[in-house]
């Protein structure tokens, strides 16, 4: 930014640099000092309607909203003058007059606007005699957000989010002055593919997630960095879990994600797609221990054991019929740490030819020129580069049934969403052994002699590759259910059965192999990632 783009002003006695048409409240944020406001957002146009953030500057009479004040050079900006401290304190008072505080049952209880601010420059004694207005309550306004007119202070965040953002236009303020509400337009529903993000930036508890709504409490919840899998975009989130023992899961666990913002990936905001796909991590269909036999007859077996019959089985195939008849349908859904860690054991390590990631889609897809690709899969980049073909899978089962295949790993997919179950039955009933690593129990998985309980993204740490080439970490929230284990531990499992072992590296260790070997990765690790990713050399 060159000198003539930039100006030094004084917040709170403070010297501070900015860019010219930054506002005053953005300056004070970026120098550390946090101006209160409701109707302000970093995503959102400004409006600068709820005068929560009036600030004094000298030489101007009265208070200004620093939400909606441009920096200038020499400006001296005073944030917590007794006058500006009354003027919250009064915005407060007006806020709160037709306010239910129905906090001990209010979701955003431990994270409220009104609350923190109360508690900031509020805490007088309030004058209001009369009866509470009464409004509609816990309105459902879409699948997976209701309303609370009550608790509502007029922000308009919600209505800006739709009208420039999801530009689905579906709420509004109705009536004038003191009857003014948010509200749904008649015949309208908020369910458009980003609705959950304007309970993120709800201030209040107006607008809650039908799906968290009533199930812990936030000052229960822990929060762990980490990106979405649902697809390439790998929208930054911050995964929500219960720091303490739910009874109902035996563990700790999931209750929502929220997103985090990198202005190159996903800005605020995420799909609703994304946002409640976590359930699946709790899912009926994971895998929980490892098991041998075929199409039913599984027996829960012991890691050492599931291991021992996978290796000699290879082992068996590789002498017998050579490598040509190894295969490894690997899958987008792995981490970098994994696929590399694939690549090392059996391109690397056995000679093995057959590669693949990929498996055609058979059920149409939702995509948009917004967050949501098409490729449903966090790292279809990283799979390619670590040389998997993503030509699909449809040689590799022709392979199988011709019976030329006679060890098959295959990591994820159920193939029969893509195929006819028939045909794949009929394909790997001429596999002699078929290893399945993943973390989910389905039609494919049942056909396979051992199957290897994976953990998913939410409870490893690992890097995905996103569709622009941008390498970001995630880490694990959650212990795996079970006897679940990170793909890349069963990998180094199956190594060291083996006789081939590849360590027992930590995945940042991995990720620095990674680095040193592909030029691509060339110079990064998980320090120099940090929280926003870094773009690979040649992305
Ligand atoms: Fe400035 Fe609302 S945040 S007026």
């Amino acid at each position: 930014m060159s000198e003539s783009e930039m100006v030094t002003l004084t917040i709170d006695g403070r010297s501070v640099q900015a860019v010219k048409a930054t506002t005053v409240l953005e300056a004070a944020r970026s120098a550390g000092i946090e101006i209160p406001h409701y109707c302000y957002h970093p995503g959102l146009s400004i409006v600068g309607s709820c005068r929560m953030c009036l600030v004094e500057i000298e030489k101007i009479p009265k208070l200004q909203p620093s939400c909606a004040t441009p920096v200038a050079e020499g400006m001296v900006v005073r944030t917590r003058t007794p006058e500006a401290v009354r003027n919250r304190q009064s915005v407060l008072e007006f806020l709160l007059l037709n306010h239910p505080l129905d906090c001990p049952v209010c979701d955003q209880a431990g994270e409220c606007e009104l609350q923190n601010y109360y508690m900031d420059f509020g805490c007088y004694d309030p004058r209001f005699n009369e009866n509470k207005k009464k409004r509609k309550k816990a309105l459902p306004i879409g699948p997976h957000v209701i309303l609370d007119q009550e608790r509502c202070i007029l922000c308009t965040r919600c209505v800006r989010f739709t009208q420039e953002i999801s530009r689905t236009g579906e709420l509004g303020v109705h009536d004038r002055g003191h009857l003014s509400e948010i509200d749904i337009f008649p015949g309208k529903e908020l369910d458009n593919p980003y609705s959950g993000n304007v309970v993120d930036i709800c201030p209040v508890g107006a607008l809650t997630d039908r799906d968290f709504r009533f199930q812990c409490r936030v000052w229960f919840l822990g929060s762990a960095p980490s990106v979405c899998p649902g697809c390439s975009r790998g929208c930054n989130i911050e995964i929500h879990y219960n720091e303490r023992f739910d009874p109902r899961y035996h563990d700790r666990r999931i209750h929502r994600l929220k997103p985090r913002f990198n202005r190159d990936v996903n800005g605020h905001w995420m799909c609703d797609e994304g946002r409640y796909a976590y359930h699946a991590i709790d899912a009926a269909e994971r895998l929980r221990a490892p098991s041998l036999g075929r199409e039913g007859a599984h027996m829960p077996a012991e890691w050492q054991e599931a291991m021992r019959r996978t290796a000699e089985a290879l082992k068996h195939t590789l002498e017998t019929h050579g490598p040509t008849a190894v295969a490894v349908l690997a899958s987008p859904q792995m981490t970098n740490e994994e696929l590399f860690q694939l690549r090392g054991l059996f391109r690397e390590g056995l000679h093995a030819e057959h590669f693949e990631y990929r498996v055609p889609v058979r059920e149409s897809v939702y995509s948009d020129d917004f967050l949501i690709r098409a490729d449903k899969n966090p790292n279809g980049r990283g799979a390619e580069l670590f040389g998997f073909a993503g030509a699909g899978s449809d040689d590799l089962l022709r392979r199988c049934s011709e019976g030329r295949i006679r060890f098959l790993y295959l990591c994820h997919h159920d193939l029969t969403r893509a195929y006819d179950a028939g045909m794949v039955r009929d394909a790997l009933a001429q596999v002699r052994f078929t290893a399945y690593h993943g973390p989910f129990d389905h039609p494919t998985a049942f056909l396979a002699d051992v199957r290897l309980p994976a953990a998913m993204y939410a409870e490893e740490a690992g890097t995905f590759t996103n569709f622009q080439g941008r390498v970001q970490r995630i880490s694990a929230a959650v212990p795996p259910p079970g006897k679940a284990v990170p793909g890349i531990e069963i990998i180094a499992m199956l190594a060291e059965a083996l006789g081939t072992p590849l360590g027992k590296g930590s995945p940042a260790q991995v990720f620095r192999e990674i680095a040193a070997k592909f030029p691509p990765f060339e110079g990064m690790d998980y320090e120099t990632l940090g929280d926003s990713g870094q773009l690979l050399k040649s992305g």
